[in-house]
């Protein structure tokens, strides 16, 4: 490694540092909702980061936040990131690692056209997409589902955060209301944390990942009626929360029937009016079933729906389906692997074919252009967790491993492989 490249390195731990400021948490994590002034005061950090090396920044309709370097005039663009939003009390390195390994990279790449004269075939994006996480406004991966034209623009800047702030007017009061579409992309590119414990336990620095999970995300309305927990009798009520909970347990039965197979989860529960003394009349919900066989899914998909029959009888509720958010099983594009493959062989990194259990902004990207999602390791697999902690030397590595891949993409390596 040259002496260059080792303060290069040190320079991207250290920004990666400042960075985790921003919304940090007394457990060494992050809180910063999408739209939320941390998340605004980390945007504007990164536009002063993006225009100090020369990229251009602008924001498309749905906040969407791009560093533009335009070289090959007329040409469309390599994008690649991921997202700054976070979870609640939750790790740094998710969507973060991401994004500020696509700037350097980005400014690593910049710099060598710049002392070489080189004009690489296609322009360059760091993207840090708008809302990922989906932990304000629903669903989640909402600013590449605009962007991918799998949301219209106008239904998710519509949505309401919890307190009944939309999510135009939460772009507006953090100056990160935009328009347009964003730059043209031809190839993109994310990496990202592992999120699991596969990489660690396989000692393998890089993942390639092939194929994504497949999920369905459910919300649920229970229907009861409020009554009092004191003077009620037991066969007289239509107890919400009653309801909510066989559900929540019939979501880990559902797991348990599927050892390692299939991932179900409640991770949000909302009870009205949430008083003592008072028999809940309405939980909202949000129930989510993954596997990597859809065959799995759809099976436990059809339990649940049986199940939630039975629990309308035995709670004497009513469950109403809400919106849901699935997608199914899909390959990353095979040439895209290859070519991650090559860069990794060539840097001499260890490294394995993964597939991603999460949801990632790539996943929607990869259905519109050819994408390369990496992954480095997630140590003991902590996630959604304020000790979420990946190695420096692997968040290098992967940024070694990305600046690859985006030169081999800039450099139109996959169209000559698809011509
Ligand atoms: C991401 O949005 C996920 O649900 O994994
Ligand atoms: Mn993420
Ligand atoms: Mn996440």
């Amino acid at each position: 490694m040259s002496t260059q490249f080792f303060h290069q390195d040190e320079r991207f731990v250290r920004d990666f540092g400042v960075l985790s400021q921003f919304g940090a948490t007394e457990n060494g994590g992050v809180h910063r909702l999408a739209g939320s002034a941390a998340d605004g005061e980390q945007r504007r950090w990164f536009t002063e980061l993006l225009e100090s090396e020369g990229f251009r920044v602008e924001f498309d309709q749905v906040g969407n936040q791009f560093g533009l370097l335009e070289l090959a005039a007329g040409a469309p663009y390599v994008v690649v990131g991921s997202h700054l939003d976070s979870q609640p009390t939750a790790g740094k390195y998710d969507g973060a690692y991401g994004v500020l390994a696509a700037a350097h990279a980005a400014f690593r790449l910049a710099a060598e056209w710049r002392s070489t004269g080189a004009v690489p075939q296609y322009n360059l994006a760091v993207v840090n997409w708008f809302n990922e996480e989906g932990a304000r406004f629903k669903p989640s991966m909402m600013g590449s589902s605009v962007y991918t034209g799998k949301m219209a623009a106008t239904a998710a800047l519509a949505v309401q955060d919890p307190d009944g702030v939309t999510v135009s007017e939460a772009l507006q009061s953090i100056g990160c209301m935009g328009s347009g579409t964003g730059p043209t992309a031809a190839y993109c590119a994310e990496i990202h944390i592992e999120q699991g414990r596969s990489m660690e336990r396989d000692g393998v620095t890089i993942g390639l990942v092939d194929s994504n999970w497949a999920a369905n995300k459910y919300e649920f309305v229970v229907h009861g009626e409020q009554s009092h927990t004191g003077s009620t009798v037991i066969a007289d009520r239509k107890d919400a929360l009653l309801g909510a909970s066989m559900l929540v347990v019939a979501a880990r039965e559902i797991a348990d029937r599927f050892p390692g197979v299939l991932h179900t989860s409640v991770g949000q529960l909302n009870v009205y009016p949430n008083s003592p003394v008072v028999v809940p009349s309405r939980v909202n919900l949000l129930l989510d079933l993954r596997s990597a066989d859809e065959a799995v899914l759809a099976e436990a998909d059809q339990l649940l729906h049986d199940r939630m029959l039975e629990i309308e009888q035995a709670a004497d509720v009513r469950i109403e389906k809400g919106s849901s958010h699935c997608w199914p099983v899909m390959p990353y594009q095979p040439e895209g692997v290859d070519l991650a493959e090559k860069a990794a062989v060539d840097l001499g990194l260890s490294y394995r074919k993964v597939k991603t259990l999460a949801g990632h902004d790539s996943t929607n990207m990869k259905d519109i252009v050819p994408t390369v999602m990496l992954f480095v390791p997630s140590v003991e697999g902590i996630s959604h967790n304020e000790h979420e902690y990946t190695r420096d030397e692997d968040i290098v590595a992967g940024l070694h491993m990305l600046t690859d891949v985006v030169r081999r993409l800039c450099d139109g390596e996959l169209d000559a492989r698809n011509s």
